[in-house]
């Protein structure tokens, strides 16, 4: 395969690029698994779907399945030295195999699309706060008057898919990371700060419950199902970028540990972003089961009011947005490059031929879902906008699908030892038995089950 030219932390060796270390690995995994999907989609599916509920099952899903995940798909992409596709060709040449490797890496051609609009959204409230509209964006109907604007939402999905493309084209990602790598504690710190600011409000101890207690009259199979998508989402897993990221390993990473730092890394900051979020739905309107329904538009309509509640919310608003529109930028710019390697891999095309056909194709769809709210509002698929249903489409079925081909070519074709050989390589594997015991009996049941009742509820056979 060839070097994409990708990182400067991606040295030459045996005519595949590898990463300079582990902590190169583990920086560039968890740059790809923090962004909007933390910090803009936990808070929203969890205060949608019950709370600490959600919260716990989330955290079961974390440490067996995606911890599942990430170890076998990892090891498959060092293993083969390939992206999907490849991987699972390496396996077979059957139509499955085909299909097992494609569907891993058609997913984020389909999520880069709307990830930019949501990014575009990011880039007008930085702003929106930047011009001094703090009171503005705290008002309720802000944001739904800005999303029905087609001309506004196209325009700013415009200038955040610029500067994907441009990160891409120009080499500068290696520069954009470095800059992420400094801003990622920052982010960190600031969302400490709003999180403690937001949790001492008035009524907002109703929120930290709300969010942190389990309360079983919230649950529901879709509890679940949302919980599991989001899993996949977060990590970066079920969407063929970790085997690609697999295939630059050398065999003494230890495949277990890195794991093991980014699920908490990742994890560590959806539940701070729940905290800065969640209380505050609290807080600001009296836990209104309407607010808390918001669904993609929580963030945006929520954080603007805790802002606009501090003494200092204009610059606080301003640092905020800049720090999650880099967090969004990072993971927008791999999920990019991830399908661009795809199309140089696979068509053998010229990297400026890819580097077109996948723009062309974010432009396409991706305003498809920025007019969604705006001239588009008539079309909805199964009742969803198109943006949700894109992103129920790669989450909630395009990604149960490719984690079930995965578990498949483990467990059928290449065999749970010769992964397992291949993690111990540089790793003790404690999590071993987890492992297998997911891999082998827990996933491919609990993967059918959730596939099934998320088709069936979006389809208004079973209401849950
Ligand atoms: N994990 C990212 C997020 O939570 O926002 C989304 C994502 C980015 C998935 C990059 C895959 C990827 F390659």
């Amino acid at each position: 395969m060839k070097d994409h030219g990708r990182d400067e932390i991606l040295r030459h060796r045996n005519g595949r690029s590898t990463f300079s270390g582990r902590i190169g690995y583990v920086l560039a995994v968890a740059g790809s698994a923090v962004g909007l999907g933390n910090i803009w989609r936990f808070p929203y599916l969890a205060a949608k779907y019950g709370g600490g509920i959600f919260l716990m099952v989330y955290l079961i899903l974390v440490v067996t399945f995606g911890y599942a995940l990430i170890v076998s798909e990892t090891a498959l992409g060092r293993m083969t030295k390939k992206s999907p596709v490849g991987a699972f060709g390496m396996f077979g040449k059957g139509l499955p195999f085909k299909l097992g490797g494609w569907i891993n890496a058609v997913i984020p051609m389909l999520i880069v699309p709307y990830y930019c609009v949501i990014g575009g959204w990011v880039t007008k409230y930085l702003f929106e706060y930047l011009r001094g509209n703090t009171a503005a964006l705290a008002e309720d109907v802000y944001f739904a008057g800005f999303t029905s604007s087609s001309l506004q939402v196209e325009f700013w999905f415009a200038v955040f898919s610029a500067a994907v493309v441009w990160v891409i084209m120009a080499g500068v990602k290696q520069g954009v990371e470095r800059m992420a790598k400094i801003m990622m504690p920052v982010l960190v710190v600031l969302a400490v700060l709003v999180a403690v600011y937001s949790m001492t409000r008035p009524g907002a101890g109703a929120g930290i419950r709300y969010f942190l207690i389990p309360n079983f009259k919230n649950f529901s199979i879709m509890t679940v199902v949302a919980a599991m998508g989001q899993m996949f989402y977060s990590l970066s897993i079920a969407m063929g970028v970790l085997y690609t990221f697999g295939s630059y390993i050398r065999e003494d990473v230890d495949i277990e540990h890195s794991t093991a730092q980014v699920e908490v890394f990742d994890t560590a900051i959806a539940v701070l972003a729940g905290l800065m979020i969640i209380p505050a739905v609290f807080a600001f309107s009296g836990g209104d089961a309407e607010t808390l329904q918001a669904g993609p538009a929580l963030m945006f309509i929520t954080i603007p009011k805790v802002f606009a509640n501090m003494g200092s919310g204009t610059m606080a608003g301003v640092l905020f947005f800049l720090l999650v529109l880099f967090a969004a930028l990072t993971s927008a710019v791999s999920l990019m490059e991830t399908s661009v390697s795809t199309f140089e891999d696979q068509m053998g095309w010229g990297r400026m031929k890819c580097c077109a056909v996948m723009t062309g194709i974010m432009l396409i769809l991706g305003s498809f879902s920025a007019l969604g709210f705006g001239i588009l509002d008539f079309i909805k698929i199964f009742g969803l906008s198109i943006l949700d249903f894109f992103d129920f489409l790669t989450n909630s079925v395009m990604m149960p699908l490719a984690a079930l081909a995965t578990c498949i070519l483990v467990v059928r074709v290449v065999g749970l030892d010769k992964i397992e050989t291949e993690v111990c390589q540089s790793s003790k594997f404690k999590r071993k038995g987890v492992y297998r015991f997911v891999m082998k009996y827990l996933a491919p049941v609990f993967i059918l089950v959730i596939l099934i009742s998320s088709i069936a509820n979006v389809l208004g056979l079973i209401n849950m």
